[in-house]
């Protein structure tokens, strides 16, 4: 079964929100593994990496104030057509026009505030997986019932 990765960023509001659950289980529910999870709390330097396409954009100084100024949590998630799945279940940034149902959609009416960052290609999570986890603190597990998310050629 072909397996993809996608990055998560909880970010900040959430946190200070009290969400962090709330939205980790909507992905666990739709049957993706967690491979990776950890707290951070984002710098400058990491902040200016990440968002490297928008350093140049109006917006970026309170950006960059709102995903430093309090801890994140990043989180790797495995399954099926990962990064597209997980963008819908995301929805778009502007969480005022994101549909219900959709984190961003039940969760927020914003779009710097929006609660969680996803990849959004399968090159770009590659590079955001590498810049928030080492190697070793990714799991390759099974689920043990597995054929009851996916059957075999799935
Ligand atoms: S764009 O505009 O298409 O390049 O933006 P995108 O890559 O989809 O994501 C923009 C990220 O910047 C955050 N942000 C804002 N976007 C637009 N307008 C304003 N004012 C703004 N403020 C912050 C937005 O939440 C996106 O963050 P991520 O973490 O990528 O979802």
């Amino acid at each position: 079964m072909a397996q993809e990765r996608s990055l998560l960023l909880i970010k900040p509001d959430a946190i200070q929100r009290g969400l962090v659950g709330n939205i980790i289980a909507r992905f666990e529910k739709k049957g993706f593994k967690i491979v990776g999870m950890r707290m951070l709390q984002m710098t400058k330097e990491l902040s200016k990496e990440h968002y490297a396409h928008l350093v140049g954009k109006p917006f970026y100084p309170d950006l960059e104030r709102f995903v430093t100024e309090h801890p994140l949590v990043a989180v790797v998630v495995e399954g099926k057509e990962a990064v597209e799945v997980v963008r819908l279940i995301v929805g778009p940034t502007n969480a005022s026009k994101a549909p219900g149902g959709t984190v961003r959609g039940d969760l927020s009416n914003s779009t710097s505030r929006n609660v969680i960052h996803a990849s959004d290609s399968k090159e770009t999570a590659e590079k955001e997986i590498r810049r928030f986890f080492k190697p070793h603190e990714l799991f390759d597990y099974k689920f043990a019932n597995a054929h009851y998310r996916y059957a075999a050629d799935e």
